[in-house]
């Protein structure tokens, strides 16, 4: 009997365990042993799994999170020997790692060291190259439109202006979907930097206009062009600081600058909390389907992928590149970003003001 590990690894996202649960349900149907690491790639390192039964995974694909439970671990060198020290002691024959940018990259990094590996794009920042979309995303959009709308309410009422913070790091997807799906006035995102006075210009505009509110959805990771604006000194093991607080600064320069009351709401984990959308059940269920058939075909070494509307297998070497380290400079692997193209965000534009 051949068998199948699986981890969850990075941030928690809507849609793990409908993944968890389609990987389970067709491997044991292919006659596989299936086992779950917990916490991402820390449980990979310690041996530390469960036995993933077809009763293991009854009930679960409405829920959130994940059940194997996740961990931002970043194996080093060491911990990579181990981890094949250890698949190899259990009898693992394919693993099938689902998490983001970070977890892919590990993947691909096992994947060059010969082990068969099978990488399942997670995130709701939807921004990893080689799919079209990433499951969670669809619920996180969801989420912050219906945030958005509410938060409409509040803004008319009162004549403010509300800046919703809204999660995406280096690809402002979320944001640009919610922004444009709520109506809000602006979207800022990360690949477009804006400077303030083309900000507060809407703003006023809209005043002139007599529209005494107005709704700011921006990304966390959206940059003020000429201002240099540290969230955070915090990093997690891969290097990424933890971003929060654009909102706040943006209100702070905006009622200053125009003079309206303005307030900042800052999304945060909400929006990768809670129930899955039916989208992202469905799509969490062919993704998990799909790297089962890979494993079955032999095929390791694959990311699964959605490409026009179709779920394919694409190389993890082609998701993933070189890049300097921040602090030693010496070249590591990341995952390739997908970002906002700009004839989208012109979509967004046609609504600012
Ligand atoms: O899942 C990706 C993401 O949502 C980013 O947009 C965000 O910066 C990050 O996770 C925050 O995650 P955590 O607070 O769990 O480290």
């Amino acid at each position: 009997m051949k068998t199948l590990a699986m981890l969850t690894g990075g941030g928690d996202c809507p849609g793990l365990n409908a993944v968890i649960r389609a990987v389970t349900r067709r491997a044991i149907a292919e006659q596989f042993n299936v086992l779950g690491f917990r916490n991402g790639w820390a449980g990979v390192i310690r041996a530390d799994y469960i036995p993933l039964t077809r009763e293991r995974v009854t009930g679960i694909l409405h829920q959130g999170g994940t059940i194997l439970g996740t961990s931002r671990t970043n194996p080093t060198d060491e911990q990579l020997d181990m981890i094949t020290k250890n698949l190899k002691g259990l009898g693992v024959d394919v693993l099938v790692a689902i998490g983001g940018d970070d977890t892919l990259t590990v993947a691909s990094r096992l994947h060059q060291r010969g082990q068969a590996v099978i990488g399942v794009p997670k995130t709701i920042d939807n921004d990893i190259f080689g799919t079209e979309q990433t499951f969670g995303f669809d619920t996180a959009v969801n989420i912050a439109t219906e945030a958005i709308d509410r938060l409409h309410t509040t803004a008319e009422s009162h004549s403010r202006v509300l800046v919703v913070e809204i999660m995406g790091r280096q690809a402002g997807w979320i944001a640009l979907a919610a922004g444009v799906a709520g109506g809000a006035d602006l979207v800022l995102l990360p690949e477009f930097p804006q400077n303030i006075d083309a900000i507060c210009e809407v703003v006023k505009r809209r005043q002139a206009a007599g529209k005494n509110f107005s709704i700011v959805a921006v990304a966390e990771g959206f940059q003020l062009e000429g201002i240099e604006f540290t969230q955070s000194d915090k990093e997690d093991s891969f290097g990424h600081v933890r971003l929060g607080g654009i909102g706040e600064s943006l209100c702070k320069i905006i009622e200053k600058r125009t003079g309206i009351e303005s307030r900042a709401v800052v999304l945060g984990h909400v929006q990768r909390g809670g129930t899955p959308t039916a989208y992202d059940r469905l799509l969490g269920t062919r993704y998990g389907v799909k790297a089962v058939d890979l494993a079955l075909a032999g095929q390791s070494g694959k990311m699964v992928a959605l490409k026009a509307g179709e779920i394919v297998g694409v190389d993890l070497d082609t998701v993933v590149h070189e890049v300097p380290d921040k602090q030693t400079g010496a070249m590591k692997l990341r995952v390739k970003n997908r970002t906002v193209p700009k004839d989208l965000y012109d979509v967004a534009k046609v609504f600012f003001g």
